[in-house]
């Protein structure tokens, strides 16, 4: 059967996992990434915690993918909402993501835009995304979620101007730091990822106190969809 590979970037991120997988084996370092491997809910996972930034989500992503021979990536954590329509707690499922900080623009290309590459908006895998929407729609009761595209770069927004970029030009559901980077490698390698969202804040000017304050919350309702996702898939 598939191992799945399940990254977060953050301890708060993935320690509820680590909590509830069983047959745990002892943990092996790559590239500095702790790597474990066990089941969960009878699934072959391996669960590792990337670090923050699209440089670590893509050598821990290229890991999973070679030396566990991991045939999908999910990740799961927190990110600050763009949508308006997104409260904190809420959920955005990737069907997209793309690096918000890749800026050519001087050369004539569009925010986001790699040159000389055929994509720079990675989709995430419709199997997953339908997994997703579906543990949510069992799983979600007070909150709300979303499909929808998933920017990512090495900055934490806490601007409402950047927002609005975000949001209104480059079409972001929510902004995090890791998504694109696991889309890129995924997309390069043949391999079906999604990325799945709770948001810890709202990207604003208040982003930093409500990142500190709601990060745990957000990061278990996030596990909690993962949990329900490996129930059924
Ligand atoms: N992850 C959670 N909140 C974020 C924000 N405001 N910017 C970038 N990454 C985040």
């Amino acid at each position: 059967t598939t191992t799945i590979g399940i990254i977060g970037a953050m301890d708060e991120e993935i320690s509820l996992l680590l909590q509830g997988m069983v047959e745990q084996e002892q943990p092996e370092v790559h590239a500095g990434v702790s790597f474990v491997k066990g089941r969960f809910h009878g699934k072959n996972v391996v669960v590792c915690k990337s670090g923050v930034g699209k440089v670590n989500a893509a050598i821990t992503t290229q890991v999973l993918i070679d030396c566990f021979g991991a045939g999908v990536i999910w990740f799961t954590g927190v990110a600050g909402a763009l949508d308006p329509a997104l409260n904190i707690g809420d959920i955005v499922i990737s069907s997209s993501c793309q690096q918000h900080d890749m800026d050519c623009s001087p050369l004539g290309y569009r925010r986001g835009i790699t040159p000389f590459q055929e994509v720079s908006d990675f989709p995430a895998d419709p199997r997953y995304i339908k997994l997703a929407e579906d543990a949510c729609s069992r799983v979600c009761k007070q909150h709300n979620y979303l499909i929808g595209r998933v920017l990512s770069g090495d900055q934490f927004v806490a601007d409402s101007e950047v927002v609005r970029f975000l949001y209104e030009v480059m079409d972001g559901a929510c902004v995090e730091m890791e998504g694109a980077a696991i889309g890129q490698v995924c997309h390069t390698n043949s391999v079906p990822y999604v990325i799945l969202r709770s948001m810890s804040d709202k990207a604003d000017g208040t982003a930093n106190v409500n990142f500190a304050e709601f990060t745990v919350a957000a990061s278990k309702r996030s596990f909690e969809i993962v949990e329900d996702m490996i129930q059924h898939v």
